[in-house]
């Protein structure tokens, strides 16, 4: 074995690694040590700045619970939860596209029917998103699956109350037709978790701390691909700086305003309320498979 130099270290740690039987393993731990490497001699860190970049490391494992995820959150705000995202959902043109989950999602959501309101007892502007899914085809698919979240309009989800049933979440089907109504509150933007580390890097930059107002959605039908998406609210300031690059421009929508009177479930409001169409558009499972 060759004694190591500044100039050889970085081959005879690929070569140590190339005894790896799980070709996956190994394919995955080469890549690393090159691009790690390649990282280490492009900053050249002082010993002092590598201890902080372990002591960061550190500090995003501890601020982990059962509740929260903070290295979920450093990689959504590095963007590589969306490139993840991105890789693993090439969908054809004209398909809903997918975007991050995030760490608010509970599973589990009550089954609400068609025009039921998912917001009961929670503050916000009443809001009503109405549409079909359907495939690219064209054709209505009756029965898929909305699991909606979101917060309320104060910003906080359910996870950030201190309530013990569920807030702003719920479970939609679509009729025969393919369409679905619901009623919940118009979202506004919100900040991410600056309690932790992430909030601390991302305090010592420019960048903007704020999701842009949104829904999210995760729909479900037997043939198709799932899709987990959001719809945003286009009149949000926050929208270009989505601090974790969630926004595709065909999940912008309109929150359209409305005088008190009738809502599209029938429901007298007596006060201002929002209106969003949507059409989801879901990708059949085979022709995911002969697209990659
Ligand atoms: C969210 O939309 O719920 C979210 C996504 C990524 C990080 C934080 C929040
Ligand atoms: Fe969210």
């Amino acid at each position: 074995m060759p004694y190591v130099t500044e100039q050889n270290l970085t081959d005879v740690v690929l070569d140590r690694w190339r005894a790896v039987p799980d070709p996956r393993l190994r394919e995955v731990m080469q890549s690393f040590i090159k691009h790690v490497h390649a990282f280490v001699r492009d900053i050249e860190p002082t010993e002092a700045e590598w201890a902080t970049a372990i002591d960061f490391l550190t500090r995003i494992g501890q601020r982990c619970t059962d509740k929260r995820q903070e290295f979920i959150l450093f990689s959504d705000v590095m963007g590589v939860s969306m490139l993840v995202d991105a890789i693993n959902h090439r969908l054809e043109s004209g398909a809903t596209p997918t975007t991050v989950e995030g760490p608010f999602h509970v599973p589990n959501a009550p089954a609400l029917a068609d025009g039921a309101n998912m917001a009961a007892g929670c503050p916000g502007i009443p809001c009503f998103v109405t549409g079909t899914v359907k495939g690219l085809d064209g054709r209505p698919i009756a029965n898929a699956k909305l699991d909606l979240w979101q917060t309320d309009g104060e910003g906080l989800y359910e996870a950030q109350r201190d309530v013990t049933g569920p807030w702003m979440r719920g479970v939609f089907h679509t009729k025969a037709d393919g369409s679905y109504t619901i009623r919940t509150v118009a979202p506004i933007g919100y900040s991410i978790p600056m309690d932790g580390p992430v909030g601390d890097l991302v305090r010592r930059t420019d960048i903007s701390e704020m999701r842009p107002a949104h829904i999210h959605f995760c729909i479900e039908a037997p043939g198709y691909r799932r899709v987990v998406t959001h719809l945003f609210n286009r009149a949000c300031p926050y929208l270009e700086t989505d601090v974790v690059y969630g926004v595709k421009a065909p999940l912008i929508v309109d929150f359209v305003e409305n005088p008190p009177g009738t809502a599209p479930n029938g429901e007298k409001i007596d006060t201002k309320f929002y209106t969003i169409k949507y059409d989801f558009v879901l990708q059949p499972v085979a022709q995911a498979a002969a697209a990659a």
